[in-house]
């Protein structure tokens, strides 16, 4: 009988506010995905949970095509011509919580591990990123933490930290989809000097200050003028939203990746800012929850062999 390898992934959130395309953090929201490879072709998806019904099941699969190029990779596509994936899934989808990574992440963990691990962490960044076109959401989704990303002559790179504050990741969840293409699409293709200079200096402080356990550096470290305002307009009532959750006693607050989601930090009264944020949605009539989540420190790992 084929071995059935079991992952766990965490949903992860881009950008934190000013890393645009560079920084992420796991949270504690997960995916699941148990794959069994298999010599014959074709592939069997079951999905649970958040996105049945809508996520393909068949060839289009993304599970299925990242497992299909990490067989290519490992030169074992002739091998393993088939799989079986079951797929339980609690990040919702298109909402700027890393659906996407999730499923690309997962799905090659599993991979790794069912073949012995040919790849470590680094060899799987590079594969999940070229999937995913960049770093900030995959990072995350493998080691866990935060993450610092970069991508050099197509080789990505990152590191991990945990931060030295007890944060509360507030994610008021519309109920409504937003395509990252529709999103990355809002963003001009120049930015001023000005712009680039409040970004860089607020990512910088960012990472700092998380790192440090530096609270009082937090205070406009999460703000940012690259992509958020160009994008505002596809989230209705985003800034209310945003002040919604800084007069309710937020740190920062900023879109969760390319949206819809709006991630709150916090250190303390996470549920009346998650309740402030949603009250902020629903005078601009859009229905949302919210969820209180913590920092996951692991990135995807086996559940059960
Ligand atoms: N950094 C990406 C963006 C995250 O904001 O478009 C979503 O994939």
């Amino acid at each position: 009988m084929e071995k059935s390898v079991k992952i766990r992934v965490p949903a992860t959130s881009a950008n934190c506010g000013p890393g645009f395309d560079c920084l992420g953090v796991a949270c504690t929201m997960y995916n699941e995905l148990a794959l069994t490879l298999k010599k014959e072709p074709g592939v069997e998806v079951q999905i649970e949970g958040e996105g049945a019904g809508n996520i393909p099941t068949d060839e289009r699969n993304l599970a299925w095509r990242s497992i299909q190029m990490f067989l290519r990779r490992v030169k074992a596509s002739d091998t393993y011509r088939g799989a079986f994936i079951r797929m339980k899934n609690g990040v919702p989808l298109s909402r700027g919580l890393g659906s996407s990574a999730a499923a690309i992440v997962g799905a090659l963990k599993a991979a790794n591990v069912a073949l012995g691990n040919p790849y470590d962490r680094r060899g799987l960044l590079q594969i999940a990123t070229d999937l995913e076109g960049h770093p900030d959401n995959v990072a995350p989704a493998i080691y866990g933490g935060f993450t610092v990303s970069l991508v050099q002559d197509g080789i990505p790179e990152s590191f991990s930290f945990l931060p030295r504050i007890a944060l509360k990741l507030v994610v008021a969840i519309p109920d409504f989809p937003l395509s990252t293409k529709a999103a990355r699409d809002a963003l001009p293709v120049n930015v001023p000097m000005k712009d680039a200079v409040f970004n860089v200096g607020r990512a910088a402080m960012l990472v700092g200050a998380l790192a440090k356990g530096n609270e009082m550096f937090l205070r406009h470290a999460f703000e940012d003028v690259l992509h958020q305002p160009y994008r505002a307009k596809l989230i209705p009532g985003m800034y209310d939203v945003f002040d919604a959750a800084r007069e309710s006693g937020a740190l920062g607050v900023a879109m969760s990746g390319a949206g819809p989601c709006i991630m709150a930090y916090a250190t303390e009264r996470a549920e009346i800012v998650g309740d402030a944020m949603v009250e902020a949605f629903r005078r601009h009539e859009v229905e949302a929850r919210a969820v209180v989540l913590g920092v996951e420190e692991r990135g995807a790992y086996i559940v059960k062999e």
